[in-house]
């Protein structure tokens, strides 16, 4: 099987000591390839150098509600300039998120649709990032749509009926290590209910590893097992679609 993480942190410290074995690890491990996703503007910086310097590493650019009250005045205009680069595929992660609150919700809210417009503007999909922030999302989402290049909700946690909307406004859901959670009855109901067609396959490392590695570092190789627990759930392998659902979303050539 081979199989693509469109969604990877490899900019973060976790992999300073290892990062070229891990991406090692990656190319042996029959991974096509690797969105690797910036949080801010010096971590997209850094993830365009990334997908400058690796074959088989893309990158997407963008700034994180968290980070959404730090970003700097012309943060638009850096993200433009560094859309540039051909391997720059998506503007992301991008969003709201309501559980940590780092930064005030109407900053969140102003610096993710500023961002949604950059991505209409320069015709790249949209990596999302949603926390108990669902209904507001939805609705800016909605009320920006229809997003003619598409995007993902990363890391989807919440129910069929929200994936079913989401699904219904042209947006891939992200499928991760959660799915590998024996509790997550609610997401697993998700993967059945919207098929294999709606679904990207990504890690989020080095957060949120597969059952096998909870407690440990997640990495790119380990998405293996997010397909896995897909094909079980849908009954037979449906690895090859993910990957085409991946390639046609990000434009990737290869
Ligand atoms: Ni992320």
């Amino acid at each position: 099987m081979n199989f693509v993480d469109t969604h990877a942190h490899l900019q973060m410290k976790h992999f300073e000591n290892d990062r070229e074995e891990i991406i090692k690890n990656f190319e042996n491990a029959g991974i096509f390839f690797v969105i690797n996703v910036g949080t801010n503007i010096e971590d997209s910086i850094i993830s365009a150098e990334f997908s400058r310097k690796y074959n088989k590493i893309f990158s997407s650019i963008g700034i994180h509600p968290h980070d959404s009250k730090n970003a700097p005045e012309n943060y638009l205009e850096k993200l433009e300039e560094l859309s540039k680069n051909d391997k720059v595929v998506a503007i992301g992660e991008i969003g709201l998120d309501y559980f940590r609150n780092f930064s005030p919700k109407e900053i969140q809210q102003k610096v993710f649709t500023e961002q949604l417009l950059l991505a209409k503007e320069l015709q790249l999909p949209v990596i999302i990032h949603i926390r108990d922030a669902y209904e507001d999302a939805y609705s800016i989402l909605e009320s920006f749509g229809p997003f003619e290049k598409g995007g993902v909700i990363h890391s989807f946690s919440a129910d069929s009926e929200w994936a079913l909307k989401f699904v219904k406004l042209g947006f891939y859901l992200g499928i991760g290590g959660p799915i590998t959670y024996k509790k997550n009855k609610i997401l697993r109901e998700v993967v059945r209910m919207v098929g294999e067609d709606n679904i990207l396959t990504e890690t989020d490392c080095p957060y949120l590893p597969p059952q096998p590695f909870r407690g440990k570092r997640n990495e790119p190789a380990y998405v293996k097992y997010v397909v896995e627990a897909i094909n079980d759930i849908i009954g037979y392998d449906v690895s090859e679609i993910l990957i085409k659902n991946a390639v046609e979303l990000f434009e990737v050539n290869l």
